[in-house]
């Protein structure tokens, strides 16, 4: 079964990803990112995955990168600190899904991304965040919910200290929720 991993940044869920899955039936046969100076491709390299950059031009055309997709076969598509919007030429082909670092439908929506979201959940004196993972549709995380974890919001709390809490139940929860979708598929 394959899997191509989008992400725009660092790409720590990605890898984590392809650790779970090494030595399965499962493979990540692709990394996927819009910048060409994301942390994950030097991953990527490490982790003996093909990794394609691709800009802007060829997200909105299609050119290229459709192809590629399509050359891989993927069986799910997953999102893992990707930014851009999807295309719904793409989301009618392949079964996509994302994760998000807040309990959706609070915290989301264009622009909400990692670091801002924590520092906009201590600001508002929230008790209480966690991780959302949801199929992806036409409109900023809000497709259908597939599964949520939480953790607590302490006093004292900063934004680094609840992006790790969110990286442990992100790693934690993530590789098993994609091997349940793919065996139930
Ligand atoms: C993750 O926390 C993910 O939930 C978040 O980006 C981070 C990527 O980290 N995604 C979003 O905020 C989507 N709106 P990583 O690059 O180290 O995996």
């Amino acid at each position: 079964m394959n899997l191509i991993v989008f992400a725009s940044h660092n790409g720590s869920n990605a890898e984590n990803i392809a650790h779970y899955f090494k030595d399965s039936i499962v493979n990540v046969v692709a990394i996927l990112t819009n910048n060409h100076n994301a942390g994950v491709l030097e991953r990527a390299k490490k982790l003996g995955i093909p990794a394609v950059v691709f800009n802007k031009n060829e997200w909105e055309t299609g050119d290229r990168i459709d192809g590629i997709i399509d050359a891989y076969r993927p069986d799910l598509i997953v999102l893992a600190g990707f930014l851009w919007k999807f295309p719904s030429r793409i989301l009618h082909k392949y079964p996509t899904i994302n994760i998000h670092p807040a309990l959706l439908p609070k915290y989301g929506g264009k622009g909400m991304y990692g670091r801002h979201i924590h520092e906009e959940i201590i600001r508002k004196k929230e008790t209480e965040s966690g991780i959302t993972i949801h199929w992806v549709n036409e409109y900023y995380d809000e497709g259908k919910q597939i599964f949520q974890a939480t953790c607590t919001v302490d006093s004292g709390e900063t934004p680094a200290s609840l992006a790790k809490k969110i990286s442990l139940l992100e790693f934690e929860h993530f590789p098993r929720i994609i091997e349940s979708l793919l065996i139930n598929s």
